[in-house]
């Protein structure tokens, strides 16, 4: 009975306007890849690490991973796929059947602390089969439908800025802003990639979370606690306050 943990980092990371893939961006003397992997190793119930690696540099992200004193457990690096969903399937393709638990965590959330890691699979190994952590949200959130669909009735020769329709205001009590990692069953996992394989090509149909997979096969997920800082890096700003939560923590 082992853990595997899938660690997506073969995103461009195009918002953060830097010339290398984001999971190699620096922070605090580190890419963010091997925060991540120093994270799920720290954890202590991680006893395999499959990286999947932006195209032709697979071996850059290996010697920075798999080399690393820190990183402790065994590390595997896959090229990983045009969306988050093909990379997912690429590195659960090494799952075996010994892997009873598979993780999956973005590199992009570099400070997510071994506690977390910890309270999701203990949460998977206590009989839910597909687990993500979550924090209340603060904003009031709105759904609304396409702003082109918006403009497409506005009759007036000059429509004015872009506006999108309120569909309706869901309950805020009753929202939770998810994070990885995301733990699974992995027979489970493996059933959610594959009914849902026709979507992975396509970045507007692939699935941007593993557990969006497993509620489209109609089975339960269940949310545990999630961390502030397991926020997610996305622009310079999010950068910044993760420099400050590092420095926090040194
Ligand atoms: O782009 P975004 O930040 O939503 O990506 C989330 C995670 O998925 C990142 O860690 C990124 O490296 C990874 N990813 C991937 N393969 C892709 C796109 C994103 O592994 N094709």
């Amino acid at each position: 009975m082992t853990t595997l943990a899938i660690l997506t980092a073969a995103g461009s990371g195009t918002r953060l306007g830097r010339d290398v893939p984001k999971a190699l961006v620096d922070l605090g003397g580190s890419p963010l890849v091997l925060h991540a992997a120093r994270c799920l190793a720290a954890s202590g119930v991680v006893d395999r690490i499959v990286v999947t690696a932006p195209a032709g540099l697979a071996g850059a992200v290996s010697d920075v991973v798999a080399a690393d004193a820190h990183v402790a457990c065994p590390v595997r690096v896959v090229d990983g796929g045009p969306t988050r969903q093909a990379s997912v399937a690429a590195g659960l393709a090494l799952a075996g059947p010994e892997d009873d638990v598979v993780l999956v965590h973005d590199a992009a959330r570099p400070l997510a602390p071994p506690e977390l890691v910890r309270r999701v699979v203990a949460a998977v190994r206590a009989g839910h089969p597909a687990v993500v952590p979550g924090l209340p949200v603060t904003d009031t959130i709105k759904r609304v439908s396409p702003a082109a669909a918006t403009r497409a009735s506005a009759a007036r020769p000059d429509p004015g800025p872009v506006v999108e329709r309120v569909v309706d205001t869901p309950d805020r009590a009753l929202l939770r802003a998810v994070q990885t990692p995301q733990g699974f069953d992995r027979a489970l996992l493996q059933r959610a990639h594959a009914a849902g394989a026709a979507r992975a090509a396509q970045e507007d149909v692939a699935a941007t979370d593993d557990a969006g997979l497993v509620e489209a096969l109609g089975e339960e997920v269940h949310v545990v606690a999630g961390e502030e800082s397991a926020l997610k890096i996305t622009t310079e700003r999010d950068l910044a306050l993760a420099r400050v939560l590092l420095e926090g923590r040194r």
